[in-house]
């Protein structure tokens, strides 16, 4: 469509420069603690850099040990692997240590989440996501022990940086002593109440993840880590992500190993950043309140949130359309059409007219259930299997809520640089969108 001749959109101008979604944000300190790494020569994967970052996540977080890896896929891989050790033993060089194994997943999150249970060979069976938190629901995880009651992990992920709700989760995971690995690759920084105590995301699980990837809440360009009380997992964790040599004089292994570990330039990065970690989570939640006043009186709402349980670190703004409100539009694989109707809108079309003034928004991250490579993966939705659910006899297909959210839902631009004009531009634009 040729934006600026739709007169709906007449009067406003292009972006100059491009408006993120979520793009880094440097400080200086930054530069301070690389030129150092490379002042002293401590460029590789050792170094004060690492130590201290990993003293200070560890220290910011709670926890006992951070283990610093090259990223957030790297951290969730060795951490799905340290549980499938510890659930079923050391495997054989050529095998994964979840083969023949189903584990519970996560369904709408990002695919760096999940895949590792692939790498570990076993196979993920997804969880549709409940409405409050758009995180893993606890009633569809409850079903799928009724179903698979002999899983014994579970891989969560808290979306968007959005907690999601641990407390249930948690126990329906204990009460069949299953593990958790948590993904909170987004959610850096964001609070969750655990009974009467409040905890920040990456200690709720048994294995936990954090990613310092260019868009995250502070980033060190790339990078991630392994979060942990235990000592013994951490010093595993260390040894696997640098070739697990073993304590002899020459090149001795026993395991598997991996070159996953971080750099010290890198590390610099980070260290730079985590001064600004509660600077960068400020100006994400006063982006998603200036969004959630700007578009009150649209069909629309906010990604949600439980106040009184939760604090995000509001990393990516959402939002979500009405059903009544959605105008006609399909997508296919790769492709996608709508039709723009007065009074109604559409993510594409949204994300389309964002794109044409210079903005970048992004979609819901499309649930793996219906990614193409996990299409024969099992799926369990609040009322049981999520698959095979209409009958051509019977009206009426079943709930799923993660298609829902992906249909209906879409990633604002949410970048910390962006201004109040910036933002109030996006928020017309959105307006214009119903016209
Ligand atoms: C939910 C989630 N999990 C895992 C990752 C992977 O982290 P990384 O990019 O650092 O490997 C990301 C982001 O990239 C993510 O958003």
């Amino acid at each position: 469509m040729e934006w600026k001749k739709d007169p709906r959109f007449r009067g406003i101008e292009p972006f100059e420069d491009k408006v993120w979604l979520s793009s880094p944000t440097m400080h200086g300190e930054e530069q301070h603690w690389v030129d150092e790494a490379i002042r002293t020569n401590w460029v590789s994967t050792v170094g004060a850099n690492i130590n201290e970052v990993e003293k200070q996540i560890a220290e910011y977080v709670g926890c006992g040990y951070a283990v610093a890896l090259s990223a957030g896929t790297a951290a969730l891989h060795l951490a799905t692997k340290l549980a499938g050790e510890r659930l079923y033993g050391q495997a054989r060089p050529n095998a994964g240590t979840l083969a023949g194994r189903r584990v519970f997943c996560s369904d709408m999150t990002f695919d760096a989440s999940i895949n590792p249970v692939a790498y570990e060979d076993g196979e993920a069976v997804f969880i549709d996501t409940e409405r409050d938190t758009w995180n893993m629901s606890p009633e569809a995880l409850e079903q799928a022990f009724q179903i698979y009651p002999d899983v014994r992990l579970v891989v969560i992920a808290h979306l968007y940086g959005t907690p999601g709700k641990m407390e249930e989760l948690k126990a329906i995971c204990d009460a069949r002593g299953a593990l958790i690995v948590e993904d909170a690759a987004e959610s850096l920084g964001a609070k969750y109440r655990l009974g009467d105590r409040w905890v920040e995301t990456g200690t709720l699980g048994d294995y936990n993840c954090i990613s310092f990837n260019g868009n995250k809440i502070i980033t060190g360009s790339a990078g991630g880590m392994f979060l942990t009380d235990r000592r013994e997992d951490a010093d595993k964790v260390r040894k696997w992500s640098t070739q697990s040599r073993e304590n002899a004089p020459w090149y001795q292994h026993e395991e598997i190993g991996y070159n996953y570990r971080m750099s010290n330039v890198i590390a610099g990065v980070i260290r730079g950043q985590i001064p600004h970690l509660d600077e960068h989570i400020r100006q994400k939640k006063a982006i998603y309140e200036r969004y959630k006043a700007g578009l009150a009186d649209l069909p629309v709402s906010m990604n949600p949130w439980d106040a009184e349980r939760s604090e995000p670190n509001f990393w990516l703004s959402c939002m979500i359309i009405r059903p009544e409100a959605m105008a006609p539009t399909v997508r296919g694989e790769r492709e996608y059409l709508y039709r723009s109707e007065s009074g109604k809108s559409s993510p594409s079309e949204i994300l389309d007219a964002i794109a044409a003034f210079n903005a970048e928004g992004r979609p819901i991250w499309k649930p793996m259930h219906m990614q193409p490579i996990y299409r024969s993966n099992a799926f369990i939705t609040a009322e049981g299997s999520g698959r095979a659910r209409s009958n051509a006899y019977i009206a009426g297909d079943g709930a799923d809520v993660g298609v829902d959210i992906f249909s209906r839902g879409l990633c604002l631009p949410s970048d910390n640089k962006m201004t109040p004009e910036q933002q109030d531009r996006i928020i017309e634009i959105i307006h214009r969108c119903f016209r």
